[in-house]
C-alpha cells in the first residue's frame, strides 16, 4: 500500500494541505518546530485513529480550530485504491471514513493503512513494559494472520468474563467452566499464531541486523505468558486463589513477551542509545518484509528524525534498508543535505521543505 494523496487540515500547526507523495521516498526537511512530526502525525492519525505522542487526540487539533482532518487516498496491494478520512473534534467525536463509508472500528484502517513507526522514542520497545512489545508483536501478527484478530477478540472477551468473576464471582460453577475453557481455546490459538510469527521474523530479523551492526550473540525469544511446559487450563487452576486475591488473570497471552538478550543480560541494559535505535530499526524492517511476503500489500513507514543518534555509516545502512524494502517512506530530517545523496538512480525521492506549519515541495519523484 502507498498513499498517492493526503489531504491535512488543522492537524497541530501545519496550514491546510493537500501532498502527492513518492510511492516510495519522501524525505521531510525544516527547522525545529516546522511541523515536520505533525506530517507524521496526521498520517499517524489516518492510519490508526491515534496520536503516536499522546495518547488524548486533543492535542493533536489546532488550536485555534473545532477538529482536525485527514484523507488520504490508498494504492491497494491488488490495484485500485481507496479512500480513507478521519476527523476528530473538540468534543470527542471521532470519524471514520472509507470509501464514503462510515467504518466500524480503527481496525478497518490498520487493515488498508499498515504503518510502521520509527521515532527517538523506538528504544522503548526493548526497554518499555512488555505491552510495548505485545503491541509490536501482534501488529506483525495481525498483518500476516487474517485470523488472528477474531482470536484476539475471543481472548479479549473470555478474559473480561473471568476478571469479572474473580471479583465479584457472580457466575455459577458451569458458565465459569464454559468461559475458561474459551479463554484457553482463543490462548492457544494466538500463541500458535504468534509462535510460528517469531519463527519467520528471526531469521528476517538477523539477516537485516547483521546489515546494520556487528552484534554477535543478540538473541530474541518469545514467551507465551505461561509455562511453556504446562497447559494454560492447569496453570489458571493452580493460581485460583492468587488471581482471586488479585482480582485478575495472571497467566495467559495477556503476559506474552519478547526477549531480547545480549551475553546473558537483557539487550537494553548493555546497548549504547544508537544501537538501541538500530536493533529497533532491524526489528521493524523485518516485520515490513514479512507483510511483504505475505502478499497482502506493504506497509509505510514514517521515519522521524532519521539522522539522530546515528553516524554516517549507518545512517546510510539504514537508508539503503528501508529504500531495498520498496515501500512508502516518509523520512523527517532537519538537515536535508544528509539525506539526498545516495538513493539509487531509480528510486523515486520527493522532497518537501516545511517552515512554519507551510509545506512546500522542492523535489518531485515524477521528474
Ligand atoms: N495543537 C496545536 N496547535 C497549533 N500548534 C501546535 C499544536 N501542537 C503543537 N503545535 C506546534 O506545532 C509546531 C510543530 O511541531 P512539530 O513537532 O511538528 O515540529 P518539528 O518540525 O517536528 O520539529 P523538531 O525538528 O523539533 O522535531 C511546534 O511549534 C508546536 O509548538
Ligand atoms: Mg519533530
Amino acid at each position: 500500500m502507498s498513499l498517492s494523496r493526503i489531504t491535512v487540515t488543522a492537524v497541530r500547526n501545519l496550514h491546510p494541505v493537500t501532498l502527492s507523495p513518492s510511492p516510495r521516498i519522501n524525505i521531510l526537511h525544516g527547522a525545529n518546530g516546522s511541523g515536520k512530526t505533525s506530517v507524521l502525525e496526521a498520517i499517524h492519525l489516518l492510519g490508526l485513529a491515534r496520536s503516536f505522542r499522546s495518547t488524548r487526540l486533543q492535542p493533536v487539533i489546532h488550536y485555534e480550530q473545532p477538529a482536525c482532518t485527514v484523507f488520504g487516498q490508498v494504492q491497494l496491494a491488488e490495484g485500485g485504491s481507496s479512500n480513507l478520512g478521519i476527523s476528530r473534534d473538540r468534543q470527542g467525536e471521532l470519524q471514520i471514513r472509507i470509501d464514503g463509508q462510515n467504518a466500524r472500528s480503527a481496525a478497518q484502517l490498520a487493515d488498508l493503512l499498515p504503518l510502521q513507526l520509527i521515532n527517538p522514542d523506538s528504544f522503548r520497545l526493548l526497554e518499555g513494559a512488555p505491552k510495548i512489545r505485545r503491541q509490536f508483536l501482534d501488529w506483525g501478527v495481525f498483518h500476516v494472520e487474517h485470523r488472528f484478530l477474531g482470536a484476539w477478540q475471543r481472548l479479549q472477551k473470555a478474559l473480561r468474563q473471568r476478571n469479572s468473576w474473580l471479583r465479584h464471582g457472580t457466575l455459577d460453577g458451569a458458565s465459569q467452566a464454559a468461559w475458561d475453557r474459551e479463554l484457553c481455546s482463543a490462548s492457544d490459538e494466538i500463541d500458535t499464531y504468534r509462535r510460528a510469527y517469531i519463527q519467520a521474523l528471526k531469521p528476517v530479523f538477523e539477516r537485516t541486523l547483521a546489515e546494520l551492526l556487528q552484534l554477535e550473540g543478540l538473541t530474541l525469544s518469545y514467551y507465551r505468558g505461561w509455562d511453556k511446559d504446562r497447559e494454560l487450563s492447569e496453570v489458571l487452576a493452580s493460581s485460583l486463589f492468587r488471581d482471586q486475591q488479585l482480582g485478575h488473570t495472571q497467566a495467559g497471552p495477556q503476559r506474552a513477551d519478547l526477549r531480547l538478550r545480549l551475553a546473558g543480560h537483557n539487550a537494553a541494559e548493555i546497548l549504547s542509545r544508537g544501537q538501541q535505535k538500530l536493533v529497533v530499526c532491524a526489528l521493524r524492517i523485518a516485520q515490513g518484509h514479512l507483510v511483504n511476503e505475505a502478499k497482502r500489500g506493504q506497509c509505510i513507514y514514517l521515519v522521524d528524525d532519521l539522522p539522530s543518534e546515528l553516524d554516517e555509516q549507518h545512517r546510510q545502512a539504514l537508508c539503503r534498508l528501508l529504500e531495498d524494502l520498496h515501500c512508502q517512506v516518509f523520512i523527517t530530517c532537519v538537515d536535508n543535505e544528509l539525506l539526498r545523496e545516495g538513493w539509487q538512480m531509480d528510486t523515486p525521492v520527493s522532497m518537501f521543505h516545511v517552515e512554519h506549519g507551510r509545506i512546500t515541495q522542492t523535489q518531485d519523484h515524477r521528474e
